[in-house]
């Protein structure tokens, strides 16, 4: 009987200790990372920040404030039971070492709805070293790199402000998302570096990239199969390889590309302009209802092509090409 109490006692005892702890780490809907116990490395602080956020039935906005941290792989999932934001205002660095992030993408955000990440904040892919040792200019079967970004089945979103730099493959790779805009969004690496194309988008619906800036070593935005109602206004493009459609073509069961519209952009010192690329009659496919308007080029090699036997490093059948010559 007197045993019974005392144990009821202490298991009182401990949840107000936990109860106690969730509310210091939040006030107002805000949950600061750095009052989850985060060191230098926030990267358990990040998981831990947002599991509360995302548990929270109002609206919630997890912090990251000015500062510089170390992230390792992160990956930022929903379902979240009321709208959530992610406000970065510090630099957050990504491993120098490819292999200290196992594979994978450095930060993957995943099945969000009514999301906001803003924040002057930067996320630094650290990719000059990648960059160097990388072998996947000349050599298809090169490991992939990890990317800076990923939103996958992202929906009803905004990116605001956020800035990515030096990643050591693509920026930002949008994939099944629907209603996602980028808005003041900076993308950032030098013209030497390997494969950092700025946003890919594939299989997506709703996409806008408004007012944003990207200077890389690859294409500025490429537009992968099944994407549809994409809208890139105000974008300013360079050094890089331009905005690119595809390639398409290269494997079967592709999605229609269609409803794509570039509208009042500049392209500056660049080696393409808008291209369009699909790979020779391999297989079939559709690009459709696209709209280039208002665009400035400037110190650009090939302002306009549309490329229909794209064929990178004879990576495609050599019969099929005698067959297409005349
Ligand atoms: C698209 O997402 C934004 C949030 O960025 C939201 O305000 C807007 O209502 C959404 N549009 C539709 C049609 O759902
Ligand atoms: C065109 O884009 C620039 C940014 O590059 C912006 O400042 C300007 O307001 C835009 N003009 C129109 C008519 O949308």
């Amino acid at each position: 009987m007197g045993l019974e109490v005392v144990s009821s006692a202490i298991i009182s005892f401990s949840l107000f200790l936990l109860l106690a702890s969730t509310t210091q780490a939040q006030s107002n809907g805000v949950f600061d990372v750095t009052k989850y116990g985060a060191g230098k490395d926030i990267t358990e602080a990040l998981a831990n920040a947002w599991k509360d956020a995302c548990a929270s039935t109002k609206p919630s906005k997890v912090l990251i404030p000015r500062g510089t941290y170390w992230l390792r792989k992160v990956t930022i999932a929903g379902p979240c039971k009321a709208a959530i934001k992610l406000q970065v205002d510090g630099i957050l660095q990504a491993p120098v070492d490819p292999n200290k992030l196992s594979g994978g993408d450095w930060v993957n955000f995943r099945y969000v709805d009514q999301f906001t990440l803003s924040g002057s904040g930067t996320f630094d892919g650290q990719g000059k070293v990648a960059w160097s040792k990388s072998t996947c200019h000349k050599d298809k079967n090169c490991k992939g790199l990890p990317m800076n970004m990923r939103f996958d089945f992202i929906t009803n979103a905004l990116v605001r402000d956020i800035t990515t730099l030096d990643s050591k493959n693509f920026h930002v790779n949008v994939l099944g998302c629907k209603n996602l805009t980028f808005q003041h969004f900076t993308v950032r690496a030098p013209r030497e570096s390997v494969n950092t194309d700025g946003i890919h988008i594939g299989r997506s619906t709703g996409i806008y990239i408004i007012d944003s800036k990207i200077s890389t070593g690859d294409d500025c935005i490429s537009v992968g199969d099944g994407t549809e109602e994409l809208h890139i206004t105000g974008v300013t493009c360079g050094p890089g390889h331009g905005i690119s459609v595809g390639s398409l073509g290269k494997y079967p069961n592709e999605k229609p590309v269609s409803g794509i519209f570039v509208k009042n952009c500049t392209i500056s010192d660049t080696t393409n302009g808008v291209r369009i690329k699909s790979w020779p009659a391999l297989y079939g496919g559709v690009a459709s209802n696209m709209h280039f308007e208002d665009i400035v080029m400037n110190n650009v090699q090939n302002p306009v092509i549309i490329d229909q036997v794209y064929c990178p490093w004879n990576q495609c059948s050599l019969k099929v090409l005698l067959f297409l010559l005349p």
